[in-house]
């Protein structure tokens, strides 16, 4: 038996123990082993891990860009030097294919440098006083982007490092500080990027990597007088009890959602099977962006359901080390709950075309047609391999359905009638609506927003930068 390794977190610039002397297991989610331990750490570590901040993002903000961005690239390089003993970790503690978890690395180093350009390039702007009736150009304004103080980084177990890097990169740059607590299942992965960080020289209480169940600091860091700013992506549930956090504090949220693929009695069929099957399927549908219900029009929807069927059938299944499409579940509970949402649904008499079948955290990829909206299925977010098909009479039919879901994360819309698609993208309530494509939140470069309970705000690099910074005028009254 191999000895289980211990992780510390991370604060002024060093890795430590928590004086708790807490530690928390992290599971595999394919292999029944206990693969590292983190720290659980105390309120009051995580209140000095706060206020060591303080002084600490007065001297980065104060530090030269070209400083700032050259330690940032630096990390994007030594995350790629890194990057299979992070993929590594990765896959073993989110079970995420070897594949997508070495891209995982790559996309983030990307996202670093790109960042970095963003901010370089986001300059100073000046107004005068003369273009307002009854100004005067002896008055006018210098409005410069300054940081907001110390971020709260609330990172989620299914992009582990990217979804973390995406808080961190664009609160550095623009010379915040940094509080990082990412979700206990991902907490090692964190810690692994954050070894790449402490590698490449940043200055001590710029970043701190705080780790301990969501239950025990979530809540106590949230409400932290110290945070000037919350980014979160993770569960609506979690969201919303965030956002009561939100009285004067500026707060992103990414939440879930219950994306629709619309399928037009004139879409191109090859195209939208192709899409839809990437979109619900990979990860094992645990990705906030999934496909998780197709609303097809009944002039196509057996073609479509006949070509869904067959794809289904032939995708891969089994452990994330040999890159399979359908990996196990996130844990237990997960794959309880959507064994419990396939077998709620039989039961209410959906037409099982494949799948309803389990092993350990393993959920094999499960389609379902003839799902009407009176089933949970219609509306719940699984996180898992199972799409419902729901046939409709016409495009009003499922711009209603679509819209009558409590999320507006995204949505795909299958046609090849483009101005058909656009009006109908116009129709429906979500952040974005991809057409003739599958849900997915890159390029990161790409503004990134949820709806009704799929979010508030707008993630995506520049929007970022800018919910973390604000403006400041200088005004100058000669
Ligand atoms: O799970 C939520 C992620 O933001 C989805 O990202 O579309 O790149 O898979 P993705």
């Amino acid at each position: 038996m191999s000895e289980i390794t211990t992780y510390q977190y991370y604060v002024g610039g060093k890795f430590v123990n928590s004086t708790s002397g807490n530690l928390i297991d992290i599971e595999c989610p394919y292999e029944d082993r206990v693969i590292g331990r983190v720290q659980a750490i105390s309120k009051e570590e995580a209140d000095a891990a706060i206020a060591a901040t303080k002084s600490a993002q007065i001297a980065w903000a104060d530090t030269d860009l070209f400083k700032r961005a050259e330690l940032l690239n630096k990390w994007a390089d030594q995350l790629e030097i890194d990057a299979k003993d992070i993929a590594q970790i990765i896959m073993q503690e989110v079970g995420k294919t070897w594949n997508d978890a070495l891209k995982e690395v790559t996309r983030t180093a990307d996202f670093i440098r790109y960042t970095v350009q963003e901010f370089i390039h986001t300059n100073d702007s000046s107004m005068s006083g003369e273009n307002y009736p009854g100004g005067s150009k002896n008055k006018f304004a210098i409005i410069k982007r300054i940081p907001l103080g110390t971020i709260l980084a609330i990172s989620p177990f299914n992009y582990p490092v990217n979804l973390s890097v995406a808080k961190l990169a664009p609160a550095l740059i623009s010379g915040n500080a940094v509080v990082f607590k990412p979700a206990t299942q991902g907490a090692i992965s964190a810690v692994k990027i954050i070894e790449s960080f402490d590698k490449v020289g940043f200055p001590a209480d710029v970043l701190q990597l705080i780790t301990g169940k969501g239950s025990d600091i979530g809540d106590y860091v949230s409400e932290h007088e110290g945070i000037d700013m919350i980014s979160f992506t993770g569960g609506a549930t979690t969201g919303r009890h965030l956002s009561s956090f939100s009285t004067m504090k500026p707060m992103v949220l990414e939440l879930g959602g219950k994306d629709p693929a619309i399928v037009c009695a004139d879409a191109d069929i090859d195209k939208a099977v192709a899409e839809i099957m990437s979109g619900a399927y990979s990860y094992s549908g645990q990705r906030c962006t999934a496909i998780k219900r197709v609303l097809v029009n009944d002039a196509v929807a057996d073609d479509l359901v006949a070509r869904l069927k067959t794809e289904v059938e032939a995708l891969t299944v089994g452990m994330p080390i040999d890159n399979p499409v359908i990996v196990p579940l996130i844990n237990k509970g997960s794959a309880d709950y959507v064994a419990d949402l396939i077998a709620d649904t039989i039961a209410v008499g959906a037409d099982l075309l494949v799948g309803n079948k389990r092993e350990g955290n393993l959920i094999y990829p499960t389609l379902f047609d003839h799902v009407t909206t009176d089933m949970r299925l219609a509306w719940e977010e699984p996180f898992g391999p199972v799409l419902p098909i729901i046939r409709v009479a016409s495009d009003e039919e499922a711009i209603k359905i679509a819209n009558a879901s409590e999320y507006g994360l995204q949505a795909s819309v299958f046609s090849e009638n483009f101005s058909r698609a656009v009006a109908i993208a116009g129709k429906i309530e979500a952040g974005s609506v991809q057409i003739n494509g599958r849900t997915e939140r890159g390029p990161d470069h790409f503004p990134f927003l949820g709806v009704k309970n799929s979010g508030m705000g707008v993630h995506g690099i520049a929007k970022t930068i800018d919910a973390m910074t604000r403006e400041k005028l200088i005004v100058v009254n000669l």
